[in-house]
């Protein structure tokens, strides 16, 4: 309304890979790495050819102890005739150099950028890589590093900002093995799962007026008519006549807003997929708490109560394009969770798909009710060989492990062992917490088969995975529960990494599309 309205923004930045000298280059921004060194340490071989083109610059700004390689540090030298910028950027301890130290180094390069003006960037590749991240692992971290560091939620913005690079060089010199072929392989795959991010974002990031139920259904479909992913989308209708209780429970409050729920199919690759996946996402728009209505304040943040949702949605979009070998059925569960006459109540006992009943003692432990629906449906008509669900689920476990690990709750080690494995890989940390017949114990309800509060606080987290748990069967099963890390607000700013602008950050498309990639 009077707002110019952007869709999903494509990314501006253009890059190419060439062998060649990034000083012989029109760039205008020469962009280096460097690895942590002691105090007294003589200035580094791997910069004796930049100090050349600076003109002796830059082992000055070492001998005066400027830079010294260490994370979050970069320094920009304005190299003389007032045209060309070297910027050089630390990438921490090269003992325990990784690619997502790479991507912070690439997303600290979009932070120090903004506001200058530099149109076209040379970064020197075999600086910002070593036998640990070798050259295509490397350049594809740094660029995405680069690009979602300099994304910006852009639809309510008068005046966009610009790219910070209208185009970047990766200059390959000698880097161990790596051919520009290989370095450009890399980094195709590295764009479709940086688009997903960054067009998760452009949803992520909205309001629950606009992105409503039927506003996550529509950009399901988009997925239909792009890439021909079969998208489902359930009405309330329908979900009544599904005995979705749950899910309709939640969304009743909403006057204007009905719930979906949303099934979008990837039918693997091949005739016989290896395995069936099931992705199963909290699509609350926006949780009030609804009758146990929430405190105001940071009540804005439960526009972000959708993010696993959102994040199902972008991996499903991010696979079919990267052709993984499973089946995968992603499933959104949405509703708005707001009080009215025809909110659901504390008190009250809800049946949901395939008759398991909940008792509702808190309205604003909302997520779970809707999960129970998407769990059963999918376990029940999919048959899928494993399940994993994402939620901003618990205050609990932003209280236990802060903005950096997401919660992961399993029944199988093997599922947490490889998700872990797929965590430490794509720099989405996520902490494994304990589920035991205790827990279980405690969701359990005296007129029904489970509540959804236990009114004590104490392992929430713990709890409410074990209340999920009572609607996957014994169907192999992992929770995330993604409330600390699906978007960054002003508290966690400072505590984020620079590739993580404020608001929704899209936690999790990377993890899942190494993990349903096999581990690649
Ligand atoms: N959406 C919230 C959880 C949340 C809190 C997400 C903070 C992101 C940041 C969830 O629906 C909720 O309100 N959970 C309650 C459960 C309780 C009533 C059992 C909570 O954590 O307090
Ligand atoms: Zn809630
Ligand atoms: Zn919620």
């Amino acid at each position: 309304m009077g707002f110019p309205i952007r869709g999903p923004e494509p990314i501006a930045m253009q890059w190419n890979v060439e062998r060649k000298d990034a000083w012989e280059t029109q760039a205008d921004l020469i962009v280096v790495g460097v690895f942590e060194a002691e105090k007294d340490a003589p200035f580094p071989k791997s910069l004796a050819a930049d100090d050349r083109g600076a003109g002796g610059l830059l082992s000055a700004a070492w001998g005066r102890a400027e830079i010294r390689g260490k994370r979050a540090e970069s320094t920009i030298i304005a190299l003389p005739g007032g045209v060309r910028r070297l910027l050089v950027v630390g990438l921490g301890p090269a003992d325990r150099y990784s690619s997502e130290a790479c991507r912070v180094a690439g997303g600290l390069v979009s932070k120090t950028l903004r506001g200058k003006t530099a149109h076209v960037g040379a970064v020197r590749v075999s600086t910002i890589s070593s036998r640990r991240v070798p050259a295509p692992e490397a350049a594809s971290a740094f660029v995405d590093g680069l690009e979602l560091g300099d994304y910006e939620f852009k639809r309510y913005k008068t005046q966009p900002r610009p790219p910070v690079l209208e185009s970047l060089l990766l200059a390959l010199g000698k880097e161990l093995g790596a051919t520009a072929a290989t370095v450009r392989k890399a980094l195709d795959r590295q764009r479709v799962l940086t688009t997903s991010v960054t067009w998760s974002r452009d949803i992520g990031n909205l309001a629950a007026n606009v992105a409503t139920p039927e506003y996550l259904a529509e950009q399901a479909q988009s997925l239909q008519k792009e890439f021909g992913l079969k998208v489902t989308v359930f009405d309330e209708k329908q979900l009544e006549e599904m005995g979705c209780g749950g899910i309709l429970a939640v969304g009743g409050g909403s006057a204007l807003h009905p719930p979906r729920m949303i099934a979008i199919e990837y039918p693997g690759k091949g005739s016989k997929p290896s395995k069936t996946v099931a992705l199963v996402g909290k699509g609350i728009c926006f949780d009030s708490g609804g009758i146990s209505i929430k405190p105001a304040l940071h009540m804005a943040e439960m526009r972000f109560d959708k993010s696993g949702a959102v994040a199902v949605l972008a991996t499903m979009r991010a696979i079919a394009q990267l052709k993984v070998a499973p089946r995968v059925i992603g499933v959104m569960c949405c509703a708005e969770n707001v009080p009215s006459g025809s909110a659901y109540r504390p008190g009250d006992v809800v049946k949901t798909f395939g008759g398991k009943t909940i008792e509702v003692l808190n309205t604003d432990a909302e997520g779970r009710v809707v999960l129970s629906d998407g769990l059963s449906w999918v376990n029940a008509i999919h048959h899928p060989d494993e399940i994993i669900d994402l939620a901003t689920l618990t205050g609990a476990c932003v209280v236990a492990l802060g903005f950096d690990h997401a919660g992961l709750l399993s029944t199988s080690d093997r599922l947490a062992g490889d998700l872990l494995r797929s965590s430490q890989a794509t720099g989405e940390p996520l902490w494994r917490l304990p589920l035991t017949p205790v827990h279980h114990e405690m969701v359990k309800s005296e007129v029904a088969d489970v509540k959804n509060s236990t009114e004590i606080p104490a392992a929430g987290t713990l709890t409410a995975a074990a209340f999920l748990h009572a609607f996957v069967g014994e169907t192999p099963w992992a929770h995330l529960d993604i409330a600390g890390t699906a978007y960054v607000s002003a508290i966690s700013a400072r505590h984020t990494p620079p590739y993580n602008p404020t608001g929704f950050n899209g936690f999790g498309i990377r993890l899942l599309c190494h993990y349903l990639s096999g581990g690649a």
